[in-house]
Formats: structure tokens, C-alpha cells, sequence
């Protein structure tokens, strides 16, 4: 058993008490007044105009392609340095990836994605903010304006992190959170999808299964999917969304004792100007094979990870263009997400430093 793990739920204390409410209504379902309440608590946090609960962010960023009419020879520019599924819905549709790499932020490089928008003309651009911070979201939605793209926010990882004080997955035509086991906040696995209400109501409908309202069979005009949160996770999700704030607060605060403990052996990922993160994992790069950090923690039973491995370093993406510098390749050789769960204490941090600092020597 790991005596530290990366980012595990940490719980409000009213979690219990809201699923208790949820099995005394008997809305045992993917319907009830808890996902109306997730969902509005989200929106009004992010100043979103609407809110969709979903299973997970990445049946939302399906939903959005699906939206957005994208499918067969269609092509959406996409973050390469980023987890699978900010990817996996543009293959779901069968349109074509164009992989966009990053700049010294570890985000979406402006320039590269201009190229890209100039060569491939993507209808839509899937910008990743990783690790919960800001990608240069204010550039790259100009970017799009101008070449008439779509903007989509993977802020998966980035709930509550904003540039110029907007709040991340707010700048684009849609934006997701996810609500996954790790991240900053969870519900055991779920997702939002936040955009303009009309929208949103038709992603509703798709997401549970298409059916036509008002009709007292099961009418189909179109296909849909089974993509609905049960109102016993958005119990969850409400109890969580209490202490958003606190949340953000304590992960930055991990972050800063790292920064204190190993400053002169790691290079942190950075916060570009104007921007606040939420830190959800704190990643550094070292002098040194992270797999051989990696390991020495294990051994103390203390759980860490690579960072990303870029997607066109990925089998899967081998054929799909590329544009972009490969700065990515090396924060993959070279970097490591810390344990950055909000439970952790400052003597975590420093036993954590403590085994780094011994493979460093
Ligand atoms: C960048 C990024 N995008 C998308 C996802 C997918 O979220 P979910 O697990 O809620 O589908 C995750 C995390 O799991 C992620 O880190």
C-alpha cells in the first residue's frame, strides 16, 4: 500500500450527508435535483452561461465535436503534450488530428498552432491548459477567430485556474472539467461541459441517447449516447464544489513548499503572466532519469508519474502531422508529477524532497 499517493480524493466531510439526501429522494439515477445543483455551482464558479454533468470530460469533448458537425475528412488541431483523451473524441468522429506542440510554458505554442491554421485549416482546435495551469488561451482564441476555427478548452485538469481573471474553459465556444478519481476535485468519475445554453441543451439531448421530447414513445431522429452523471456522483460534486477555494489554495501551497525544499535541484513548470493555476499536480524537470526518481519513491511507497508522453512520440499518432518545435520530448525525458494530494502535510513534501535529493546526490 502506498503511503502517499499522486492526487487522491480528498472529501469535504459532506459528502455523506448529500448522498444520503439523494437516497432518501429515491433519485437513484441519472436524473435528480443534485445534478441541477452540480451543475449551477460549476457554471456560476466559472461564470459560464450553462453547465452540463456528464460521465466523464471526455464524453464532453465528444459531445462538442459532435456539436460542432466535425466527422469524416474534417481536421481539428489538438495539444500534443497532453493526455490521450483530449485526442481519443477527434479519432471517435473519424476526423484527422493535427498534433500542435509547446513552447517554454509547457502549453500550446501560439505560433506553432498559427502554422497549423494556416496549412491544415482545422475546423476546431482542442487547447489542453495542462497540469492546471493556463495555456495563453487569450492568443490562441484570437488565433482561431481569425482563421475561423472553433475553440475547445480541455481544462480537465485546470477547474478554477484563470488568465487575465477569466476563468480557464471560458474562453473557447465550449470548454470540459473533469471530475476523474485525481483531480482537483472528483466524484468518482464524472465531467462538465460548460458553453452557451442552446448548445448545451442540445448536447443534454445527445447525451442521453437522442431520445425526441414530447413524445410519449421512443422517437429517434438521431443517434445520441449514454453520457449522463448519476445524481448519487453529482451528491458528490456539490459537496466537493464547497470547498473549491480551499482546494486551490492548499495545492498551490504544496507547490510552494516544494519550490522551497528543492529549489536549486528542480525547474518548475511556470505560471505565464497574468495567469493563476491551480497547481492540481506540482511537475518539475530534473538533471537526472525521472524513472530512476520514480523508482527510489516507490520504493518509499510514495506514488509519482512522467509526465506526459507527447502524442506524436505515441504509436497510435505516428501518421497524423505535426507542427511545433519538440520542446515537449524533453520535459517527457526529464520530468516528474510530485505527490500533490490536499491532505499532504509539509513534513509529506519534505520526505518526498528528501528521497529526490538523494538521487540527485
Ligand atoms: C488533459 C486531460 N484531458 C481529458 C481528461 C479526461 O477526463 P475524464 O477522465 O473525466 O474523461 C483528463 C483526465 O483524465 C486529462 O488529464
Amino acid at each position: 500500500m502506498m503511503r502517499l499517493f499522486l492526487s487522491p480524493p480528498h472529501m469535504s466531510g459532506k459528502e455523506l450527508e448529500y448522498i444520503q439526501e439523494a437516497f432518501e429522494s429515491n433519485y437513484i439515477a441519472p436524473v435528480g435535483p443534485f445534478l441541477e445543483r452540480f451543475e449551477k455551482s460549476v457554471a456560476k464558479f466559472v461564470q459560464a452561461p450553462a453547465a452540463l454533468a456528464l460521465c466523464s470530460a471526455t464524453a464532453g469533448l465528444h459531445l462538442t465535436l459532435r456539436l460542432l458537425g466535425i466527422g469524416p475528412g474534417d481536421k481539428v488541431a489538438v495539444s500534443d503534450f497532453t493526455f490521450i483523451a483530449s485526442l481519443s473524441p477527434i479519432l471517435y468522429q473519424g476526423a484527422t488530428p493535427i498534433l500542435v506542440g509547446c513552447d517554454q510554458s509547457w502549453q500550446m505554442d501560439p505560433m506553432a498552432l498559427e502554422e497549423a491554421l494556416q496549412k491544415e485549416r482545422p475546423k476546431a482546435v482542442i487547447l489542453t491548459h495542462i497540469y492546471g495551469q493556463s495555456a495563453d488561451v487569450a492568443t490562441i482564441k484570437e488565433l482561431c477567430d481569425h482563421y475561423g476555427a472553433q475553440l475547445i478548452e480541455d481544462a480537465a485538469e485546470s477547474l478554477g485556474a484563470t488568465l487575465n481573471g477569466k476563468y480557464t474553459g471560458t474562453f473557447g465556444t465550449f470548454g470540459v472539467y473533469s471530475f476523474n478519481g485525481n483531480k482537483l476535485l472528483t466524484t468518482g468519475g464524472g465531467g462538465i461541459l460548460v458553453g452557451p445554453k442552446e448548445p448545451i441543451e442540445r448536447a443534454r439531448f445527445l447525451a442521453t441517447q437522442a431520445r425526441e421530447p414530447d413524445v410519449e414513445w421512443y422517437e429517434h431522429k438521431t443517434y445520441g449516447y449514454n453520457y449522463r452523471l448519476s445524481n448519487i456522483a453529482a451528491a458528490i460534486g456539490v459537496a466537493q464544489m464547497e470547498v473549491v477555494q480551499e482546494r486551490i489554495a492548499k495545492k498551490r501551497q504544496i507547490f510552494e513548499w516544494y519550490q522551497e525544499f528543492l529549489s536549486d535541484k528542480a525547474h518548475f513548470m511556470p505560471e505565464i503572466p497574468r495567469s493563476f493555476g491551480n497547481r492540481w499536480l506540482t511537475t518539475a524537470l530534473f538533471n537526472t532519469d525521472p524513472l530512476h526518481i520514480l523508482r527510489e519513491l516507490k520504493n518509499e511507497r510514495i506514488e509519482s508519474r512522467p509526465l506526459w508522453k507527447p502524442m506524436h512520440m505515441q504509436p497510435l499518432c505516428k501518421d497524423f502531422s505535426y507542427y511545433g518545435q519538440k520542446e515537449e520530448e524533453e520535459f517527457f525525458a526529464k520530468g516528474l508529477c510530485l505527490p500533490s494530494g490536499t491532505a499532504m502535510e509539509k513534513e509529506d513534501v519534505a520526505m518526498v524532497c528528501e528521497v529526490i535529493g538523494r538521487c540527485l546526490g
